[in-house]
Parts: structure tokens; sequence; C-alpha cells
């Protein structure tokens, strides 16, 4: 009822409106149902509104004239309707603006578009459109805006074009235009922007061109444009944007040219057969961000870009610039101001000499750095990994010699890509090959099958594809395959039940199929991980008798039958297999008495709903039962612990937290409630609402290998051992995430003052989480004290020494009255423990024996982890402390060290190299500071010593410190009296 009388009403309105405007709109409804009746039908609906029993004015996308109620405006922009463009469209002659934009419109222009004679706006990219532009078009003589690109439109731009004389936008990008351009392109003098990319279009630029004094963009790549550098751009002062890379252009640029154009910010040209050389003048347009001249045939001098200091893109590759000799990089260090500088190519070009040490100066947001192909030599600098965030450095074809420096473990972000060369398999007595986690594709050579020494192979985290190779059996002495998170595919040979000596087989994330082989004889095996796969068939029974299986992930297959009883020593995982039965009661899986009919494949949609929603209630049970399992474990060891010792040390005061409870608390581990990063994992601050607390969870990456073990070893330490200047752990959860991997994080308690790190260097650290203030010189002198006397604890006074093994300042976290805090300690040792082999073979790197300049020199000859690194650790630590230098600062290199630095300025010039933020608050800077420094500094010295027997012992190292204090608060009083 209620219905029927509003569509009256609307009806009624309808005849109100064509009574007031004297049916003159009817025109447009009929142009406009005419347009629907030809946009393809399955799109149609979208354009319901456009029917009788609708105002004209209040149909979708359609905007009318106030007056005369005419449509004036047409927007249809992004709506994905097919079919064609009515010709109809031309009967639209109040039409101001047509905007048709990224729709899959096919057919052509029709001619009647050119009816339009209102028109300002007309947009029809981003569809199918061919044909020529109707030569109608350019009738429309008020176009301000044309944008044809991303069509298929063919045909030749006519000398008509000059016709459209307010044109300040004109975009034919992306189409086949063909032929020349004609010179009453010249006659467009408001014109702003002309893209002509990708297209057909030849010849020469027009002379005419020089009229378009307005033009601040104009884009010719990828044609065949031909002749020399277009005379009349050279007019064109106002070019900000300036492409005619990829044509045939030839001859060399004018000296002046960067005093002609001297507002560019973007100018390509790469890819043509420009000669001569680079004009020096480039180096005056103070405005430009992206520069390509590669592929041309360049020569001369590279020049120099000091004062262009928003260059970010520096495109120079494959020319013949350079002469072989060692000028050829004087420009390089110019380039060391600017500091936005992400890209720079220049391989492939006659530079010769040695590699300046400034390439470590350049800006660290440099991404991409290729200087492969050219003729330089000598060694790689010690401090390219300054460049952290380097993610290609190309140096392949050169004469470059030496062993690659350490600091390019630095670069994280760098990957391997390319396939794996099959001579690899000529390194017969290799015992292990580690390539996780970079871009490497290709198949996996079967070469590598035949180097029967190797213990571990790991090739998880790339793309290789294709099969497992089916000679695999012949690795007799593997301990290790990771090949999980690959695009490989297949059915699991059946020689893998031959590498008896197996512990770890992780095969997860691919797309192998069938039957799991006949794996008996792996009785050693204690992890194994095929998840994410299409494996299937049923789950071999003796796989429940292999005592050593700690773990086994087969979620997310097509395993069917009878899950069987496996060992309560063994952690199970197999959430989505949609037919398994059994197992025990925690899975909450279908009872296997009465043997299920198998489940036709073709079965409805509406059962596999069914079924994903029965298995996603599994799931969340499964997920209960797992994390109480864990629970119990933990609160097992709790008792254990209580009765070995009366006074319980892990104060866990929530034991129920749950993955979800975390994921709430961090806000889905979003990256802004993010604080740091380590080898093992992430760290987010969360607020517990139950707790009212606000906290920091430390979540393992479990993606390394030893994470779970660290975890556990993380766990078991922390509950003996407490000081008040180590971060406390509050709790722990071990739990499965949504996906149904492994979770396992830490909760300790906050500390509101961040690290160490981000007091010392407040420059590199985001504005919001930057201190308000540096540290002064008697904080700085505290918290070395608080660090000093954890490790005499840790050291001496727990019954057995504890080495910290990677202390830096990013580890030290300050409280709110900056009472130091050392966190990830006990992690070292108890892995060792362990596990010595993973601790050797795969946590090495980086995380556990210490970061790169602060680890002992022992530790980088293969020495154990030791309480005499840890001193060498604090030595720099305070050295950094004191001077505001990290050890891998870009001032060091080779021999000369933040070590010999100091030393060499102890005791004359202690003020030179003192952290110049201690010097400037407010600080009087009389004896007692110069002495405290010196001293302090000496205590720095002494327990860097390059021989660990030489270094200051722990327990001296804290007594030092605090006599250095007292002494301090001596003289200054002293002075001041
Ligand atoms: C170019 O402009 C001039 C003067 O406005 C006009 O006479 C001429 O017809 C135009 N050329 C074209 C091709 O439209
Ligand atoms: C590039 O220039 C060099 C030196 O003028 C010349 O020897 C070489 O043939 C040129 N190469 C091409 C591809 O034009
Ligand atoms: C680097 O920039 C500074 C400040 O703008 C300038 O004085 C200096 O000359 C520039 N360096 C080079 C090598 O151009």
């Amino acid at each position: 009822m209620r219905s029927m009388r509003l569509t009256l009403l609307l009806a009624f309105n309808a005849l109100m409106l064509f009574k007031t405007h004297g049916f003159t709109d009817e025109t447009d409804r009929q142009a406009l149902l005419e347009f629907k009746s030809q946009v393809s039908k399955d799109k149609r609906v979208v354009l319901s509104s456009w029917n009788h029993s609708f105002p004209l004015c209040s149909w979708k996308g359609v905007t009318c004239g106030r007056k005369n109620k005419r449509v004036s405006h047409l927007e249809l922009g992004r709506l994905h309707l097919g079919g064609v463009i009515s010709p109809s469209i031309g009967n639209l002659s109040f039409l101001v603006s047509l905007d048709l934009y990224e729709n899959f419109f096919s057919g052509t222009i029709p001619q009647e578009v050119g009816k339009l004679f209102r028109l300002e706006y007309l947009d029809m990219g981003i569809n199918f459109l061919k044909g020529p532009i109707p030569i109608g078009l350019y009738n429309c003589s008020r176009l301000l805006n044309l944008r044809l690109d991303s069509n298929h439109l063919g045909g030749g731009v006519p000398s008509k074009l000059g016709s459209l004389t307010k044109l300040v936008q004109l975009n034919l990008y992306g189409n086949n235009m063909r032929g020349k351009l004609p010179a009453s392109l010249g006659n467009l003098t408001s014109l702003q922007q002309l893209a002509l990319s990708h297209n057909n279009l030849d010849g020469e630029i027009p002379s005419d061109v020089a009229k378009l004094t307005q033009i601040w963009s104009l884009q010719l790549v990828a044609n065949n444009f031909s002749g020399v550098f277009p005379p009349a751009i050279y007019n064109l002062s106002s070019l900000k944007l300036l492409g005619i890379g990829y044509n045939h252009f030839s001859g060399s640029l004018r000296h002046d040219f960067g005093i002609l154009l001297p507002n560019l910010l973007s100018f390509n040209m790469g890819g043509n057969y420009f000669t001569g050389t680079i004009p020096k003048t480039l180096s005056n347009i103070s405005t430009l961000e992206r520069l390509g001249m590669n592929e041309n045939n360049l020569t001369g001098s590279i020049p120099t870009f000091g004062n262009v200091p928003n260059l970010q893109l520096l495109l120079l590759h494959t020319n013949s610039l350079g002469s072989d000799s060692s000028r050829d990089f004087e420009f390089l260090s110019s380039l060391t101001n600017c500091t936005q500088l992400e890209t720079l190519g220049i391989g492939r070009n006659r530079l010769g000499g040695d590699l300046p040490i400034s390439i470590a100066n350049l800006s660290a947001k440099l991404i991409t750095l290729d200087l492969g192909g050219t003729l330089i030599s000598g060694s790689i600098p010690h401090d390219i990994g300054n460049l952290i965030n380097l993610q290609k450095l190309i140096l392949d074809q050169n004469t470059l010699s030496g062993p690659l420096p350490t600091s390019l473990g630095k670069l994280l972000n760098l990957s391997f890509e390319g396939i794996i060369p099959p001579s690899l398999g000529n390194c017969s007595h290799l015992l292990e090959l580690s390539m996780g986690d970079n871009k490497l594709n290709g198949t996996i050579p079967l070469e590598l099958m035949k180097i029967q020494s190797l213990l571990r192979l790991d090739m998880s985290g790339n793309s290789f594809f294709g099969s497992l190779p089916q000679d695999i059996g012949q690795l007799q002495n593997l301990g290790t395959l990771s090949v999980g998170n690959n695009k490989l595919s297949g059915k699991l040979p059946q020689t893998l039940g031959k590498c008896l000596t197996m512990e770890t087989l992780y095969l997860q994330g691919n797309s192998f199929y069938g039957d799991i082989p006949d794996l008996k004889g792996l009785v050693g095996v204690k992890e194994v991980d095929l998840s994410n796969n299409n494996l299937s068939g049923s789950i071999p029974e003796y796989l429940a008798n292999f005592s050593k299986l700690e773990y086994l992930n087969l979620s997310l297959n097509n395993f069917e039958g009878k899950v069987p009883m496996f060992l309560n020593t063994t952690t199970v995982s197999v959430l989505g297999n949609n037919e398994l039965c059994g197992g025990i009661r925690g899975f909450q899986l279908k009872p296997c008495l009465l043997q299920a009919p198998p489940v036709k494949k073709k079965h409805s949609s509406r059962l596999k709903k069914v079924v994903i929603g029965v298995s996603v209630s599994i799931t969340l049970l499964l997920l209960l039962f797992i994390a109480s399992v864990a629970l119990i474990w933990l609160r097992k060891r709790k008792k254990k612990k209580q009765n070995n010792n009366p006074t319980p040390t892990l104060e866990v005061f929530h034991e129920k937290i749950s993955y979800g409870d975390l994921r709430n608390a961090t806000n889905g581990f979003s990256s802004s409630n993010m604080v740091g990063s380590g080898s093992f994992g992430t760290v987010f601050k969360a607020f517990l609402p139950t707790e009212k607390k606000v906290v920091a969870v430390k979540v393992l990456n479990l993606q390394r290998r030893g994470a779970m073990k660290s975890f556990m070893a993380e766990c078991e330490s922390l509950k003996d051992i407490r000081h008040r200047n180590l971060v406390k752990l509050l709790t722990a959860c071990a739990s499965i995430d949504f996906q149904g991997n492994e979770f396992r994080a830490l909760i300790y308690e906050f500390m509101p003052n961040g690290s160490l790190d981000m007091w010392l260097h407040p420059e590199e650290v985001e504005e919001i989480h930057r201190p308000s203030r540096t540290l002064t010189l008697l904080e700085r002198l505290n918290i070395a004290i608080d660090v000093a006397s954890v490790l005499d604890y840790l050291h001496v006074h727990c019954h057995e020494p504890i080495a910290h093994c990677d202390l830096k300042p990013s580890n030290v976290l300050l409280d709110d009255d900056l009472t130091a805090h050392v966190s990830d300690f006990g992690l070292a040792r108890l892995l060792l423990k362990f596990d010595e082999d993973s601790f050797f073979n795969q946590l090495s790197s980086a995380g556990v024996r210490g970061t790169i300049g602060y680890a002992a020199p022992e530790y980088g000859m293969g020495g154990q982890p030791s309480i005499h690194g840890d001193v060498y650790s604090f030595g720099v630590l305070i050295l950094e402390m004191f001077t505001g230098k990290r050890p891998t600062n870009g001032l060091f290199g080779g021999n000369f060290t933040l070590h010999g630095y100091t030393k060499s300025a102890l005791p004359e010039r202690v003020l030179d190299i003192a952290d110049e933020s201690i010097l400037h608050i407010g600080l009087r800077v009389g004896f007692h500071v110069v002495e405290c420094l010196t001293e302090v500094l000496e205590v720095g010295l002494r327990c860097c010593e390059e021989s660990p027997t030489n270094r200051l012992a722990t327990s001296e190292v804290a007594k030092e410190l605090i006599s250095i204090r007292e002494r301090f608060f001596k003289t200054r009083r002293i002075a001041r009296s």
C-alpha cells in the first residue's frame, strides 16, 4: 500500500516537471534511455534508477542545469559499464561534462559527440575504444579537457586539432595513433599538459610547439619520433615534466640545457640515440627529482649533483660515460648531498678506477644501486652496509676484488634473485646450503642431489617451482630439508624415505599433492611440517610411533580417514582437513566407528558450506584445546619449579592470555603498535584491559627455525633470574593463530621510555617516538652502572655464569625514571644448551652471537659465547654512549674502529670526540667533566681489548664506574665552591 503511494507520488512529481519545463528535457530522457539500452545487459542494473518513475535529474550520474533542467553533467566513471556508446549521446545538447572513465566500453566513439558544442570536459580514458578520433570532435571548440588515454584508438592526429584552442589538457596516452604531429598543435596556446606517450607517432616534433608557453607537462615517451632534441622545447621554460624517452632521437643536448629549462622535476630521455656529453648545467636545475639519460651513447664525465637536493632517481646506465680513469667517480661525493636518492644506475659505462669509499655515504634511502658492467676495480667499500635500505645491489661484470664486506649482512632488504646455477653441484663437500627468504626461482637443480655431504638444505621462502627431485634420497646425510613456502608441486618423491638421518622436514606452503610417501625409516625425525599443500590419502599410522617426533603439522590438506593416536610428546595439528576422523578428543573430529562413505567430489556448494561451517567451529574448539594444553604445560612446569624452590619467581599474572586477547590488545598486531623488532621477533605495545596494564608483547618469529625453542628457553631461564635492571617477564602465550600457525609470545613489563638506542640517536627515530631531550652526562653514567650491575649479577652471582651475547643499546630499555633494564638476556646460552647444532648452524648470523659492531672479535672466529664477549660488547656500548657514534658509523672501516678513534683522542682531545649533545645541555664544561669523560671512556677501552683475557673483569667494571661517579660528584662540588 505504502510503496504504491510512493510510486504515485513520484509519478506525479515527474508530471509536474514535464509541465513546468514544457517537455524540453524529454530529448535528454530519450537520449539517455537509448544510451542505457546499449550498455551491456549484465551491467545495466547499475543504471536501474534510469526509468520513467524517477525524475531525470535524480538519475544516477546525471546532473542538470539549475534553471533549464537539461542534462549538463553525465558522470559514469568507474562503474564497470560495458557495451557501446550510443550515438544518442550527441542529443544531450546542453552537456558540459561527459565522464565515462575506466569502464569497459568498446566500439568507436560516435561522430555525434561532435554535436555537443557546449562540451568542456570529455573523459573516455581506460576503455576498449577503437577506430579514429571522430573528426566531428574537433568541432567541440569549448573543450578544456580531452582525455582518451588507454584505449585502442588509431588513425592520425589531423590538422583540425588546432581548432581546440581552449584545450588545457590533451591526453592520448597508450593508443595506436600514427603519423606525424600537425603544426597546428601550436594553436593550442592554453595547453598545460600534453600526453602522447605509448603510441606509434613519428617524424619530428613541429617547431610550432614553441608557442605552448603554458605547458608544464610534455610526455612523448615510447613513440617513433626522430630528429635532434626538438629545438622548440628549449623555449618551454615552464616545463616541469618532460618525457622523450624510447624514441629515435639523436644528436646532442645544448650545453645551456639546465639554464633554459630551469624548472624541471622530471626529465626522461632514456632509450634514444643521443650522443655527446651530459650538459654540466643540469646541476643548475635545483628542483630536479628524476633524471633518466640511460641507454643512449653519451660520452664524457658525469657532472656533479651537489646542488640538486631532491634528486630521487638518477639513471645514466648503458652509455659510454667515463674514460676508465680514477677521476670518473669524482661526481660521486657530490651525490652525498642528495639525501632523497633512491635509485642510482650508472652501470654499463666506461667508468674506471677504484670504487670510492664515499659510496657508503650516499643516502640511506637508496634502494637500487647499479654499478654492473663497468671498469671499476678495487674492493667493495667496507661500509656499504650503511645503505641499509638497499634492495638491489648490482655489481656484476667488474674487476672488483677482495672479500665481500661483512657489513653486507646489515642489508636485510637485499635478496638474491634468478636461478641456482647447476654448477653448484660441483661443490661436492658442501655441508650446508642456505638460501632461504630470497627471490630465487626456477626449478631445484638435479645437480644438487649429487652433493652427498649435505647436512642441511634450506631453500624456503623463494619462488622455486617444479617438483622435488626424485633423487632426493641420494642425500643420505641430510638432517634438514626446508623447501617451505615456494611454488613447488607434484607428488612427493618416494626416495624421501631414504634420507634416514632426517630430523627436520619442512615442505609446507607449496602445492604438493598425492599421498605421503613411505617415511617409515625416518625414525629420528623431530619436526615435520606438511601444512598448506594439497596432500591427500590417510595419515600413516607409523608416525605415531616416532618417539623423537615433537612437531607434526598436517593442517590445510585433504587428508582423510583415521587420525592415529600420537604420543603425547608430539604436538600435532590437523586443522582444515575435512575428511579426517577419530584422534584424541581435543581434535573434535567425527568418530570413525561407521566407515563413512567417501564424499562425492561433485557435491553441491551447499554441502561445502556446511562442511566449512563445521570445520570453522572445529578450528575454534581446537584452538581452545591447544591453548589449554599449552597452559597446562606452563602450569605444570611452574608447579614443579615451586616444589624445588619455595618462592615462585615467574610471576604468571595472567595465565589465560590467548592469541585472541593479544591480537585485540595490539590492535591486530598493527604496525602502529610495533615498538621494535629483533632477530627473534617483533615487539608490540599492548593494553590488557582485564589487567588495566600496558605491556610489551614479543611475538616470536616462527619462520625462523629455533624460535620455538628460544621461546621455551626464555620462559625457563627467566624463572630463576631476577634483577632490578633486567626486564621482567610477566607471562607467555603458546597458541595457534587464526591461520593455524603456531604462535608464541612473551609478555614483558612495558618500558615507557623506549630503548637507549633511541635516546642516543634521536635523529634516526620517527618523530612521534623521539625522546623530547637528550641524556645528560650523569644519566648516561647511571645507565652504564645499571647495565654493569646486571652483567655482574649474570656473570658472577648466578649459580652458573650466563652470557647475554647480544648486548647493544637497543637491548637496554629505560623505565619512567630512566633506570636501565636489559632485555633479551639468557636466550643464547639456553639455545646453545638445547640444540647446539641449530645454534651454530642457524643462529650464528646476527641474532645470538651478537650484532655486527658489538660482537667480540673471537665470535667472528667461531668462539663460544662467553662472559668475556659480553664485556667487549659493554665496552663498545660505553664508547657509543659517550661519543654518540655507533661502531658501524660511516667514519669507521677496515682497521679504523670506534675503539681506535677513541683511543687516539685520549686524554687531550676528549672533548673533541665526546657526544656533542652531552656538552650542549647547560653543562659547565669544567675539569670534573673532562676527567669523568676521560675515565669512563678509558673503562670502555679496557673492556674492548682485542684479547678476551686482557679485558676488564665484569666485577671490576661496575666498581670502577661507581667510583668514577663518586669522584664526579666530589670534583663537581669543589668546582662549584
Ligand atoms: C590556428 O589558429 C589560427 C588563428 O587563431 C586560425 O586562423 C587557424 O585556423 C587555426 N588553425 C587550425 C588548424 O585550426
Ligand atoms: C657510441 O659512441 C662510441 C664513441 O663515440 C662509438 O665508438 C660507438 O660505436 C657508439 N656506439 C653506438 C651503438 O652508437
Ligand atoms: C652540498 O650542499 C651544500 C649546501 O647546500 C653546498 O654548500 C655544497 O657546495 C654542496 N656540495 C657539493 C659537492 O656540491
